[in-house]
């Protein structure tokens, strides 16, 4: 029945439906999560750690994520696949945030964009959903600003949370239509899906928004030492790692490749 549209994810708030959000950066991956019902899938600029190792997302490049998105939306017939601006891809003005956002969807297919900030951000968001692009918001701990944060902590605490509520409500009258929440505390998530019709989606933000999504990573448990908010749903490092033990076994032992493996 074809694509997850914005027209679903607004309906979804109306009818009071939670759903889940995973990140993906390929097709095998993607194909997975498409075909066990994730509704959304983001390509996220933490591929900057979990694909291209770097240890932020500020050195990955629209040129990087773009093959990522392609991989992602070819591999998938039911989710709406959502990507990431870039650090430094946005901020200079509309005209950059337009080129950087059209880019995605000429040359990946990509559904919708993600870029970080509220008020700051204000006229790109408009410029871009005037444009027909649909715009995911994401604040809180908005990752491209580690810097100015002093690390990965905890935002919107005390005074902070009503300048955080302000640009939510920003970016909603912008027109996008989600945003993200990234570690803020639970109440205050909680007073803003409240306050606004577009769904928040959670990442270390409580039970009270619409949406919930995680690192794919994270939640399979690949990551080493993955945040307080992550809840490990697989022991996938374990898995892999016990699969190469016992395939390098095998080769040294010569129990592989048997027979049937090999042709005759
Ligand atoms: O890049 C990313 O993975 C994200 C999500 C954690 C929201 O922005
Ligand atoms: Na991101």
């Amino acid at each position: 029945k074809g694509r997850v549209t914005v027209r679903d994810i607004a309906e979804a708030k109306r009818r009071g439906e939670k759903w889940p959000m995973l990140t993906a950066y390929d097709c095998m991956t993607a194909s997975i999560f498409d075909r066990a019902g994730i509704p959304v899938l983001l390509v996220g600029d933490s591929a900057g750690m979990v694909v291209f190792g770097h240890e932020s997302t500020l050195p990955v490049t629209v040129d990087e994520l773009i093959p990522l998105t392609s991989a992602v939306v070819r591999a998938t017939e039911h989710a709406m696949i959502v990507a990431d601006l870039t650090f430094g891809s946005y901020q200079t003005g509309v005209a950059e945030a337009l080129t950087s956002a059209a880019r995605f969807l000429k040359e990946s297919g990509a559904h919708a964009i993600k870029l970080e900030g509220g008020r700051r951000v204000e006229a790109q968001a408009r410029a871009l959903v005037e444009a027909g692009i649909p715009v995911m918001g994401h604040l809180g701990l908005t990752p491209q600003s580690v810097n100015t944060f002093g690390g990965y902590r905890v935002q919107g605490r005390g005074e902070a949370g009503e300048e955080l509520m302000a640009d939510a409500k920003a970016l909603e009258a912008a027109g996008a239509f989600s945003v993200v929440l990234e570690c803020v505390p639970a109440e205050l998530a909680q007073r803003i899906t409240d306050a606004l019709s577009i769904p928040t989606i959670g990442i270390g933000a409580g039970g009270g928004c619409d949406a919930q999504v995680l690192v794919w990573q994270d939640m399979a448990g690949l990551t080493e030492r993955p945040a307080k908010f992550v809840k490990k749903y697989a022991d996938l490092a374990t898995v892999l790692t016990d699969a190469t033990r016992a395939f390098a076994d095998d080769v040294v032992s010569g129990a592989f490749p048997a027979p049937e493996h090999s042709y005759r």
